[in-house]
């Protein structure tokens, strides 16, 4: 453990750089490419002979997916396609000039990047395979997104930028296991495998950043649970939050929708994810006065009352009728 400092008297950018060793020793958490899993181990092979009988199967078994599922996991892999704008956003904590940094941080950033490019590519050859899908309809949307930018709401604060990746892989995860268990319910079995081999590697990724988050807090806890509240406080963005197909407004709420009656991401898990972090994070044993005290005990009693905010959001989302998605060639979800 890394001895605490006066919290004040830190900048926020020399804690990030003074966990370097730390980083540097995580790097095992990434897997080498020689044993990592790629998206066309997990598809029905186009090349060998037979091709067309196992592509029919493939698409036989993709029948099983129900509509409302179909959405979630599109909304989920457009979300996962907008990569680019992730890994720039996270430059910011890692201060790659060059693209090529042998530092742990740098390294770590584009160890994360290909392993997270793998997500989006699976899952969109999963869906243009399936031809169940309007896949210019996601393409647009992908593009658009991607033009639109992304804003995490971090600000330029590297501790905010911790906690927010802490969350978001956690909340990516919960998704991704949503959909395997759905799509295992529904009988594709490949859809559940492909989801649960993208929701491990959340896990992972969740692992690295909740422990650089927690290594942050022993050396500065008052910076660190003002910047965790203050992530809170303003709502953590989710990455895909901004989605346009050009057609219809309110496509990330209406996706949303779709996510929370279906069980796959709810407001209840975004309580729970709140939970686990103020218990990972030890928040309630900081010893801190003043604004940061304060702040401590409003992030104690928080997953409680989202809790209670969530119960009224699935009632709500239970009343609202279906509604369309150029996704889907306009059918209802
Ligand atoms: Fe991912
Ligand atoms: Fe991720």
């Amino acid at each position: 453990m890394i001895a605490p400092t006066t919290p004040a008297l830190r900048p926020h950018e020399d804690v990030i750089r003074a966990l370097e060793p730390e980083v540097e020793r995580q790097l095992r958490t990434l897997r080498p490419i020689d044993t990592a899993w790629q998206p066309t181990d997990c598809l029905p092979d186009l090349v060998q002979e037979g091709w067309p009988e196992r592509l029919a199967e493939f698409r036989d078994a993709a029948r099983a997916v129900p509509d409302d599922l179909l959405v979630v996991l599109v909304g989920d892999m457009v979300t996962e396609e907008a990569l680019p704008s992730y890994s720039t956003a996270l430059n910011q904590l890692v201060g790659d000039a060059e693209g090529t940094s042998p530092a742990p941080w740098a390294r770590w950033l584009r160890g994360w990047t290909a392993e997270e490019n793998r997500h989006g590519d699976v899952l969109n050859a999963w869906l243009r395979l399936s031809g169940r899908v309007d896949m210019r309809a996601i393409e647009r949307t992908v593009h658009a997104l991607l033009a639109g930018g992304f804003n995490s709401r971090s600000g330029t604060d590297p501790y905010n930028l911790l906690v927010y990746t802490s969350f978001q892989e956690r909340a990516t995860r919960v998704a991704h296991a949503g959909v395997a268990r759905r799509a295992e319910q529904a009988g594709e079995r490949r859809l559940a495998r492909i989801c649960r081999a993208i929701a491990g590697e959340e896990a992972r990724h969740e692992r690295f950043y909740t422990a650089m988050m927690a290594h942050v807090l022993d050396v500065d806890p008052e910076g660190g649970v003002l910047a965790f509240a203050a992530m809170l406080e303003r709502q953590i963005a989710m990455p895909g939050r901004a989605m346009t197909d050009g057609r219809e407004p309110g496509l990330f709420d209406r996706f949303a929708l779709v996510a929370e009656r279906t069980g796959v991401y709810t407001a209840a898990d975004y309580a729970a994810i709140v939970e686990h972090l103020v218990c990972a994070w030890r928040i309630g044993d900081r010893r801190l006065s003043g604004e940061a005290a304060r702040a401590q005990d409003h992030l104690c009693a928080l997953g409680a009352r989202y809790g209670r905010l969530a119960e009224r959001a699935a009632e709500a989302a239970a009343r609202r009728p279906p509604v369309k998605f150029s996704w889907i060639f306009d059918r209802v979800a």
